[in-house]
């Protein structure tokens, strides 16, 4: 008899339950073993338990340790904290990872398969920023700290080197401003650099860039990188950039691994424009529910499922509008579970 593998799920807000839908479907042609726990969060949260993280819901997660999240509303502006930067600090989900991959080619560029590991907890994302008032105009002088530590960088980027081994990238470079911000980024490019030369030499090569070049090379040539690890602020640009170079964010899945938990999302928001349509693209979070199934070390369901969208996507040719298709939400996961099934 198989396990079951204990998992919180939270269809989230817009288009979430509509993509979430669709996720369960293709998991469970799969068999995926998961035991689900549903929870609320974000909007839907404040609206049934006057709490956009209700306490129910960090319980679930602190008890299963790997959840499955679609889109959480946060109003701009004023209104409640973001719940997803909540949860990132609440289960120290210190690793972002953002896998980009072309899925369908004829784009500006074929064949891109690269990954983006950002640090998710420290650098100029702490939040450290005030004002400083001069005579009568008190927003004369704005000042953000940044912090990033030895521990936070060294645990970061065990896990990205690890990850690397894992996947077979037989690259990583390691994304920096230590030029200019010599100790803020210098402090991580110093213990990406120690960490290389005590445990990693040889496993992989290892390379350096700023992330100025970075950013220029990888619009001119993805193909030249294979795994980017970098500190909050550039990870969170790069990871958007490499997103767009395959397609854009509603093709892009995003994992949150951290010491306490590990949390798999789409990238893209709650969609609200197009909500309760049922033409949503559930791609981003079939790729996110992809890499929860690698997490949990059932490789072959991964592939199995990775494959099946190939298929459906540029075989069969079944789109949604996003996409310049004419495929609804249903639609698009039927052609899918029949390629899982008879794949
Ligand atoms: P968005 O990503 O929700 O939408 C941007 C555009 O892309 C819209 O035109 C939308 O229709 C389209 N789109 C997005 N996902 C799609 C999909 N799967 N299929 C087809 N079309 C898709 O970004 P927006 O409008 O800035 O944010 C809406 C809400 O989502 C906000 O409250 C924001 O805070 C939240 N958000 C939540 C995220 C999360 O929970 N991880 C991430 C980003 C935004």
């Amino acid at each position: 008899m198989t396990t079951l593998i204990p998992a919180t799920l939270i269809p989230g807000d817009g288009i979430g339950p509509e993509i979430i839908d669709a996720t369960l479907a293709a998991l469970d042609a799969l068999k995926a073993p998961f035991d689900w726990d549903r929870q609320i969060a974000g909007l839907e949260g404040v609206e049934q338990a006057g709490d956009p993280l209700p306490q129910a819901t960090l319980d679930s997660i602190r008890r299963t340790r790997l959840a499955l999240k679609g889109p959480l509303e946060t109003p701009s502006g004023g209104g409640y904290r973001s719940s997803n930067v909540r949860l990132r600090e609440e289960f120290k989900l210190y690793a972002n990872l953002r896998p980009a991959r072309t899925i369908i080619p004829g784009g500006r560029f074929d064949n891109v398969d690269l990954v983006v590991v950002r640090e998710n907890l420290e650098g100029l994302y702490i939040g450290h920023e005030h004002y400083v008032q001069i005579d009568d105009d008190p927003h004369a002088v704005a000042m953000g700290t940044g912090i990033n530590t030895r521990a936070g960088s060294r645990r970061l980027l065990e896990f990205a080197f690890e990850h690397a081994i894992a996947a077979g990238r037989k690259k990583v470079t390691l994304v920096h401003k230590a030029n200019i911000m010599k100790a803020l980024t210098g402090i991580f490019l110093e213990t990406g650099l120690e960490l290389y030369e005590r445990k990693y030499k040889g496993k992989f090569e290892l390379d350096t860039i700023i992330v100025d070049a970075c950013a220029m090379k990888l619009v001119l040539n993805p193909l030249q990188f294979d795994m980017l690890v970098t500190t909050n602020l550039f990870g969170d640009i790069l990871s958007d950039l490499v997103a767009g170079l395959v397609g854009g964010l509603g093709m892009a899945p995003g994992a949150n691994i951290g010491a306490d938990a590990a949390i798999f999302e789409a990238v893209h928001g709650s969609a609200p424009d197009i909500a309760g349509k049922g033409i949503a693209n559930p791609t981003a979070l079939l790729l996110a529910a992809a890499l929860m199934l690698d997490h949990v070390k059932l490789t072959e369901k991964a592939t199995r499922l990775r494959q099946a969208l190939d298929a459906t996507l540029n075989i069969d040719k079944v789109r949604t509008g996003d996409l310049g298709g004419k495929a609804n939400t249903a639609a698009f996961t039927k052609a899918l579970v029949s390629r899982i099934a008879n794949g």
